[in-house]
């Protein structure tokens, strides 16, 4: 685990960090676990970095790069890229790819006119102020920069969050409301996008249902927590078994899980 003023390549922010340094209350990451439970967030961005079509004179930043994996493709094109994961140990584990990483929170400031393009791939659905966050993204693009990014959209895990809503209801604990994600209707991403300083020059949402390498008990174990914060630890586990057993319906004549993503996927350039 990094810790501050040993042996990291990022430099610090000037404003102290949040007190909440993870993305959505209950949240934290190991980047072991994220690699064989979610590899394939990373194996699926393909497209989106075809589509930001990174130039090697570009200085280009992954909000929310996580492990690495797809940043280090990103740096591939022979641009000078850089990291943002508030996670210390995703963090840590970008940094052992060799990607320089700025190890903080999207909701503070990370640069004035830096980039020529902001790359986000399956984070801003864990913002928890995504018009502060678009802000800052605005004030570290170069005039007439580009942010392309993918995030869940409306609809995204529903049959996920709905069988997590009924698993704690049948015990009697509350869901947080509202949820801990960010699943926005291209229209209402554009306004907030415009609101920004952006003109978006492409959005949709496109409905991808995922095959899970290690289940919906491991997307579940992975990713649920932010929904069982508030159970007694002893308890989680019979929410999440509880969870699986509603979401049968993900489950195929082969056995194979599949997740019932929705991307949103945009492109949008700073237009002052
Ligand atoms: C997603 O990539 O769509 C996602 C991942 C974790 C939690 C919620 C959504």
């Amino acid at each position: 685990m990094a810790t501050p003023g040993q042996g990291r390549n990022d430099d610090r922010p000037a404003a102290p960090l949040r007190d909440q340094a993870h993305p959505a209350a209950g949240q934290s990451w190991s980047a072991q676990g994220y690699a064989h439970h979610a590899g394939f967030v990373s194996e699926l961005g393909g497209p989106l970095v075809d589509l930001l079509d990174p130039r090697g004179d570009e200085r280009i930043l992954d909000l929310g790069c996580g492990d690495g994996a797809l940043t280090a493709r990103l740096a591939q094109s022979g641009a000078e890229v850089v990291g943002l994961e508030p996670d210390p140990s995703m963090a840590a584990a970008a940094r052992a790819r060799g990607l320089t990483v700025l190890e903080r929170d999207a909701h503070d400031p990370f640069g004035e006119a830096a980039f020529d393009a902001v790359f986000s791939n399956a984070a801003l659905h864990w913002m928890r102020e995504p018009a502060q966050v678009l802000r800052n993204v605005q004030a570290s693009l170069r005039p007439g920069g580009r942010f392309v990014a993918e995030q869940g959209g409306f609809g995204n895990v529903a049959a996920v969050v709905t069988a997590l809503r009924g698993a704690l209801a049948a015990r009697g604990h509350p869901c947080p409301d509202p949820g801990p994600w960010d699943f926005p209707r291209p229209e209402a991403q554009s306004v907030r996008l415009e609101a920004a300083g952006f003109r978006v020059a492409e959005i949709a949402l496109i409905p991808r249902p995922t095959p899970l390498p290690t289940g919906i008990a491991g997307w579940l174990e992975t990713f649920a927590a932010p929904y069982l914060a508030a159970v007694p630890e002893a308890e989680r586990p019979a929410i999440r078994a509880d969870a699986e057993v509603l979401l049968t319906p993900l489950r195929d004549e082969t056995g194979q899980w599949w997740a019932d993503y929705v991307r949103l996927r945009f492109v949008a350039v700073k237009s002052d």
